[in-house]
């Protein structure tokens, strides 16, 4: 299903189990991809790939069911109010996970952030649309900007934009944000919770600090 060499494919095993293959199947079935082409990132938690459809491209996040600590996820979605009645159950939490990601984008985009749109979830894995041009867009501390000034202001637009919207990222750095041509895109949106839940104000300021802190490293000046 992957074309990767067989080391890589050792190390995707636990990733692909029967109950995930079935999974991919019925998705690609479905036509939201035609197959996975290329390993983006291979996460702790999740695995991302790029998949090919048609002559487009998607990227499909797999959250591993073996080692996705749920415990944690548990801690931090219980006290979102919308998952308030959800049982501490693997499965469903990881499932709950991937719903609230896909949710917390579309939530993103409709409050005119720069994210992936998404496109479908389903159990552990989410596909969305894919970043980047013929390969996935550079992550910020990977790539830093041509223009530190400019990329800070529009990153915190998008974080303002989100806080007016009613919600926080949540956890947000240069690791969750790509450099898209020096665009920001924020991805990585599953710690993303609505600004009435209690620990909303301690995200957010977790957020702003750490922007601040990168981009002044950049050198900008008189941030918020
Ligand atoms: N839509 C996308 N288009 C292009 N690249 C993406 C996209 N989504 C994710 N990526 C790439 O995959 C990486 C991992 O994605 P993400 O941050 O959503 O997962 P993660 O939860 O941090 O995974 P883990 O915690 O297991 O590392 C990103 O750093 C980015 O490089
Ligand atoms: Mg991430």
């Amino acid at each position: 299903m992957v074309r990767n060499s067989r080391e890589e494919w050792k190390v995707y095993q636990k990733v692909f189990d029967k109950f995930t293959n079935r999974l991919l199947f019925k998705l690609s079935s479905q036509g939201h991809f035609d197959e996975l082409t290329q390993t983006i990132s291979p996460g702790k938690e999740a695995v991302v790939f790029a998949a090919s459809k048609g002559e487009d491209t998607v990227a499909v996040k797999i959250y591993r069911l073996e080692t996705a600590g749920f415990s944690k996820m548990f801690s931090y979605i219980r006290v979102d109010p919308r998952y308030q009645d959800l049982k501490n159950r693997a499965r469903q939490v990881i499932f709950a996970w991937v719903e609230r990601e896909y949710r917390n984008l579309l939530l993103a985009r409709e409050a005119g952030l720069r994210v992936p749109m998404p496109i479908v979830h389903k159990d552990h894995v989410l596909v969305m649309e894919h970043v980047g041009f013929s390969h996935a867009a550079p992550l910020l501390k990977d790539a830093p900007p041509d223009d530190p000034e400019k990329f800070a202001a529009e990153c915190f637009e998008m974080v303002a934009k989100f806080k007016k919207a009613g919600y926080v990222h949540g956890d947000l750095s240069e690791y969750n944000i790509l450099n898209d041509n020096e665009e920001p895109v924020f991805i990585d949106f599953s710690h993303s919770i609505s600004v009435k839940a209690p620990n909303s104000q301690e995200l957010y300021d977790r957020d702003m600090k750490t922007l601040t802190r990168y981009f002044t490293r950049l050198g900008v000046e008189g941030l918020p």
